[in-house]
């Protein structure tokens, strides 16, 4: 997932970090960058030709930027579920679009859509030894 150009510049950062550590997903890659125009586009590319690619290229590379790999049972679509909406006009409240999030153009965060998205996302901002195997002191209370 990829903390968005806005979330960073609100402070938003540690506290949706926090919202997925407690939940008992496993961080293991993070990384904090600037977005070029040619990655944006690449990343992006399903959203070429429609009417909001050029807006969503300036948003996505307008300041710097946190990707991050979150590991757990189901974790897809649970991230996708934390997330909320896309339009976060129309998130539920306790969602980090529906808490943090007010209009589709600055929705706060992008999360893969799919463990083959995820493959190739992850894939952009990482190289394997960057990925991180460990064993959080938990898990034994995570899960039955
Ligand atoms: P994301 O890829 O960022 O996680 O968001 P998503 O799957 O929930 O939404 P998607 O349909 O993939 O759209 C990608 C991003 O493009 C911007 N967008 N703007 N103005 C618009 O109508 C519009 N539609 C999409 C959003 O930043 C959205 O997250
Ligand atoms: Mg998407």
């Amino acid at each position: 997932m990829l903390l968005k150009p806005d979330a960073v510049q609100r402070g938003l950062v540690g506290e949706i970090v926090r919202r997925f550590e407690d939940r008992g997903l496993k961080l293991v890659a993070m990384k904090m960058l600037r977005v070029s125009r040619s990655l944006a586009e690449s990343y992006y590319a399903e959203h070429k030709g429609k009417a909001f690619f050029e807006p969503l290229m300036a948003y996505i590379s307008s300041g710097p930027v946190v990707a991050m790999v979150l590991e757990g049972d189901g974790s897809v679509a649970l991230v996708r579920t934390m997330m909320g909406k896309t339009n976060a006009a129309e998130a539920e409240p306790g969602t980090i679009r529906g808490d943090y999030g007010l209009t589709i153009g600055r929705n706060v965060i992008h999360g893969s859509d799919g463990p083959e998205s995820a493959k190739r996302e992850i894939g952009f901002f990482f190289k394997p030894d960057e990925l991180h195997e460990y064993r959080r002191i938990d898990e034994a209370w995570l899960r039955e």
